[in-house]
């Protein structure tokens, strides 16, 4: 089933209307705020638990249980924080930057919301250094939500006091893993925390703190004025809700779009992106998730649902929903090395299986890209990509190793090619 425009959260994607506060709250933003707050925190929760709401920043992690893990009493006066993810980074994903855009009061009123269901103080929103003019209309969107009373003291009337601050960040990638986040908010240098303990135990400044990607939050007022059971009617058990799906590369018309969870990679393609360049037949391999996650073939991805559990069952992912289409004009060995240089770029060093390892993973893949390899590197660099994965603080290092992995898998033979070709031609010159 694919989305209706009358069941679209957002309804200003494209920047057609103003963003402004007066014009938000003609699209039903803020509109009597502290009537869902007085549903009571625990009852606010609840209904995000049951609407089947997955953190939408890439790991998918249930959004309304993640709440539940905050205190519902400070210990020793402790204040409680929300920090909102706003640092996407991830490449191919753009939606959040949509969001912050043209839809802004999504995401502060529900930052009020979901900072009051899970008790925290103040929201701290974490937005990408290179998003310069996203952070000035985020500026605007919360200073004119305190103008109007919707934030500080006694937030939309609901009795609740509540904060939010905007901060930006510096241009590194590893920044938008949340405890990175949290040292990075706290001053320091953007490197991850070991977990456990979890944010809810000990985040921001050692307060309880839950950390979630604006996409999650935006949605949530929405979810609660609709009901739990309007936004799971879309998608399927355990892949529930409407979703903001990225489409780059070789198709179209590129776009951001809401759909309703688990619609097929190819209805989704049609339906919104004008199809493929040269056609279906023209497909190579489709990164569907954000760099993150491994790629899938053709063959494989045409009628596969674009969901948690689709996605994993062709051995990938949905990470940020971000579709990175690839026509058979690809050289498919040079974008996956192009992928582990990022990765090599951005590893901030701490761990050493990451530090040496995505490095050296980059410089094999640049020679299985020139041919200038053994066959036998090919399982080398597999077995190294498997020391790596899982063997690392934060999820960088097995993000590094699984577009590699499924190169390796899906196309062996092309990289076998070229490393025959590359001897032919050294013998030849002999
Ligand atoms: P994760 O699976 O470690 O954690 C997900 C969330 O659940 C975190 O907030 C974590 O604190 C919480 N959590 C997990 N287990 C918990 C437990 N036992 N108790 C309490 N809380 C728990 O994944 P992570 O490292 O946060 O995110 C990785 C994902 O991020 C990747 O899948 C990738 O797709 C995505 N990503 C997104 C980017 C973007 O620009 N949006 C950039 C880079 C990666
Ligand atoms: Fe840093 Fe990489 Fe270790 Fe993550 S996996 S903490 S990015 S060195």
């Amino acid at each position: 089933m694919s989305l209706a425009d009358k069941d679209r959260i957002f309804t200003n994607l494209y920047g057609y209307q103003d963003w402004g506060l007066k014009a938000a709250q003609t699209r039903g933003d803020w509109d009597d705020t502290k009537t869902l707050m007085a549903r009571g925190q625990d009852a606010i929760i609840d209904e995000i638990k049951e609407s089947g709401l997955r953190g939408r920043g890439g790991a998918g992690f249930p959004t309304g249980m993640k709440w539940s893990f905050m205190p519902k009493e400070s210990k020793d006066g402790r204040p409680s924080f929300l920090v909102i993810n706003a640092d996407e980074s991830e490449p191919g994903s753009c939606k959040d930057r949509e969001i912050i855009r043209h839809d802004p009061h999504k995401l502060i009123e529900g930052a009020l919301v979901a900072g009051y269901a899970m008790r925290a103080r103040a929201a701290y929103i974490y937005i990408r250094g290179e998003f310069i003019r996203e952070a000035e209309t985020l500026f605007k969107a919360v200073a004119e939500a305190y103008d109007a009373g919707l934030l500080g003291k006694n937030a939309a009337g609901s009795g609740y006091d509540f904060d939010v601050f905007v901060h930006r960040g510096a241009g590194a990638y590893i920044c938008g893993e949340e405890t990175a986040m949290i040292e990075s908010l706290e001053g320091k240098k953007g490197q991850p925390r070991l977990k456990p303990p979890f944010p809810a135990g000990a985040g921001l400044y050692g307060c309880p703190t839950t950390v979630n990607n604006v996409e999650s939050i935006a949605v949530v007022p929405t979810i609660l004025r609709r009901g739990a059971s309007w936004f799971a009617s879309f998608g399927r058990p355990n892949n529930a809700g409407t979703k903001l799906f990225q489409i780059s590369g070789h198709v179209n018309r590129p776009c951001v779009v809401e759909e309703a969870m688990s619609i097929p990679f190819g209805e989704l393609i049609e339906k919104h992106c004008g199809g493929i360049i040269g056609g279906r037949d023209n497909l190579l391999a489709v990164i569907p998730g954000g760099s993150s996650v491994p790629l899938v073939p053709a063959d494989q991805i045409w009628d596969c649902p674009m969901d948690f559990d689709g996605l994993k069952e062709v051995g990938s992912g949905l990470g940020t929903a971000a579709a990175i289409v690839m026509d058979k004009s690809t050289d498919i060995v040079r974008a996956i090395s192009r992928i582990s240089y990022f990765y090599k770029h951005e590893s901030c060093g701490q761990c050493t299986p990451c530090r040496e390892g995505v490095g050296w993973m980059w410089r094999v893949m640049e020679r299985l890209r020139t041919g200038d390899a053994h066959v036998e590197e090919i399982d080398m660099l597999h077995q190294v990509t498997k020391q790596v994965e899982g063997h690392t603080i934060c999820a960088l290092g097995d993000a590094a190793a699984w577009p590699i992995q499924g190169l390796i898998k899906h196309f062996r033979p092309e990289i076998e090619r070229r490393i025959a070709e590359a001897g032919n031609i050294a013998e030849a010159a002999e």
